[in-house]
């Protein structure tokens, strides 16, 4: 039997560089496991606390299923669907909820921190705190539980809520009979700080980020006014410097090594991010066709959904059976 592993990906905005090697591309090599059987989703539901505006929640899911798919997550060892599709996760989550108790959701980082912004602001506690956001672990936990998860690839921030998973699992089949399959966090490796334009760490709050499938044109624009110091263009370059950072994950190690040779010689750096510019681009250009494609045709990209989701609910269905007799539902 191969082991389940899933992830989930937010909708909550444009994919950048940070998140294809902090998260996606990790989550696409391990598929490659033959003894992995790979489940990954788009976490619409999720998303419903951030995004209040249906409009942009639907660019955003067609922006990330089109980079998902582009990126290598249409190849058969991958079942990409939409967290919504299955409805079923939604009523597992109100079985869990019967036994978890409220204290494990008072300690997830998400909702503390919200409770402290407000404290410390003076008003009530929970203000800034809807149930969609306390519950969020809840959710997460049914999405890991009904499809026998055995691994979850998450960066080092959602530790935590995959840890309140296992425990929940562990509460429901003690208090019913062993029903779910107790999953296991993988964190993901730590890449280091990725760059943004302005040489802080790459986030949508810094609004610094390089989208992966940037048009050409913008692409460069956004290489080209990539922060940097004000040596003169043929003085030396520091390695550690957001054009080197950025060109480092996309190089192999001989273009690596050729490319620091060049800026301890000395270049300019519309010479430096002129080649940063060439290494992306070279890289990305055929996923950015596929990425345009399914863009275009968004109906084979949906058709992909649906076929995924049937599997999917298959398997959720199966669980959520079993959970609903467990509980003395049938
Ligand atoms: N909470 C995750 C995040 O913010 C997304 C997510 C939702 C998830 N459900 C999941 C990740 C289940 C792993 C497994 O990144």
């Amino acid at each position: 039997m191969k082991k389940v592993v899933i992830t989930g990906i937010k909708p909550t905005g444009i994919a950048h560089i940070g998140n294809l090697f902090g998260a996606l591309k990790p989550a696409i090599e391990m598929a490659n496991n033959p003894e992995y059987a790979c489940y990954y989703f788009i976490a619409d539901y999720h998303a419903l606390n951030y995004i209040k505006n249906a409009d942009e929640l639907k660019a955003n899911t067609k922006d990330l299923v089109c980079t998902l798919l582009a990126l290598g997550m249409d190849k058969e060892n991958i079942v990409l669907y939409k967290q919504s599709d299955i409805a079923e996760v939604t009523e597992l989550t109100w079985l869990l909820s019967g036994i978890t108790p409220k204290g494990l959701l008072n300690r997830a980082h998400a909702y503390k921190a919200k409770v402290e912004e407000a404290t410390s602001a003076g008003a009530d506690p929970d203000s800034l705190v809807n149930m969609g956001l306390f519950n969020y672990p809840l959710l997460m936990a049914a999405d890991i539980l009904m499809l026998n998860t055995s691994l979850v690839p998450v960066g080092a921030d959602q530790k935590q809520h995959v840890e309140m998973a296992r425990d929940i699992a562990g509460y429901f089949n003690k208090t019913y009979k062993n029903t779910f399959v107790v999953p296991q966090e993988i964190i993901n490796k730590d890449v280091g700080t990725i760059f943004g334009t302005d040489g802080r760490k790459m986030s949508k709050s810094y609004n610094n980020i390089i989208p992966i499938f940037a048009e050409e044109n913008k692409l460069k624009k956004l290489i080209m006014s990539i922060k940097t110091d004000s040596s003169l263009p043929t003085e030396p370059k520091p390695l550690d410097c957001a054009v080197m950072n950025l060109f480092k994950l996309f190089a192999t190690e001989k273009e690596y090594n050729a490319e620091v040779k060049k800026y301890k010689k000395g270049l300019s750096w519309a010479e430096a991010k002129t080649d940063l510019f060439n290494l992306i681009n070279d890289y990305i250009a055929p996923m950015r066709q596929k990425y345009n494609y399914y863009k275009e045709h968004y109906d084979i990209a949906e058709a992909m959904l649906y076929k995924n989701a049937q599997k999917v609910k298959k398997i959720a269905g199966e669980t959520l059976a079993r959970a609903r007799k467990a509980v003395g539902i049938e």
